[in-house]
């Protein structure tokens, strides 16, 4: 279980990396409080392009699935209240198994590293992803 969460970590950084993006490592200490499935360490420059990544392939903002605070007016990142969350925590493993189990083909690109499934394959910016193609009109 332990094995298998650091590789999905593994792939979710190596995705950012074949995203273009350089997942940096944080130089010292923790920023993130309640990290389960992405590295601990990882730089707050990663996280934020990935959660960009997250609103643009299901087209909804942060509040979606961060906790907003009303009556202070402020996002409260770290808790889990909103469901939308903890999916999204399976929807990266999911993703990632997807990758690793189907779509590693070359031997030559490593099995956490292949991004051929990512959000936006499915979400196509909804929340929902679309079960059956429009109806004709
Ligand atoms: C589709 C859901 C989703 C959206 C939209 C989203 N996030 Fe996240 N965010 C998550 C999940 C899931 C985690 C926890 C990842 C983990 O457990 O490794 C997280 C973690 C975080 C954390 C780390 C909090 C901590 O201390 O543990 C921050 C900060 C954060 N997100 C900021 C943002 C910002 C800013 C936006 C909007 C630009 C955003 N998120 C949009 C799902 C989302
Ligand atoms: C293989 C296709 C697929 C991939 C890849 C995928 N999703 Fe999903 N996702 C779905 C489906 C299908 C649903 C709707 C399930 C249902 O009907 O309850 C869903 C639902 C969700 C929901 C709940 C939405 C709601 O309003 O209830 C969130 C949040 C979400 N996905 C985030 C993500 C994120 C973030 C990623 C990338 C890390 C991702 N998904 C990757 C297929 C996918």
């Amino acid at each position: 279980m332990k094995a298998n969460k650091q590789l999905t970590a593994v792939a979710i950084i190596s995705s950012l990396f074949f995203a273009g993006i350089a997942a940096m490592e944080q130089p010292r200490g923790e920023t993130f409080k309640n990290l389960q499935v992405l590295p601990k360490n990882i730089s707050e420059d990663s996280l934020y392009k990935l959660m960009d990544i997250y609103c643009v392939s299901l087209n909804v903002d942060c509040k979606f699935c961060h906790a907003h605070d009303k009556k202070a007016d402020t996002m409260i990142w770290h808790t889990d209240v909103k469901p939308e969350k903890e999916i999204t925590r399976n929807m990266m493993r999911m993703t990632a198994a997807i990758n690793e189990t189907y779509f590693h083909f070359n031997d030559e690109v490593k099995a956490s590293e292949v991004q051929a499934v990512t959000c936006y394959t499915c979400h196509k910016g909804q929340a929902i992803p679309q079960k059956e193609p429009a109806a004709k009109k």
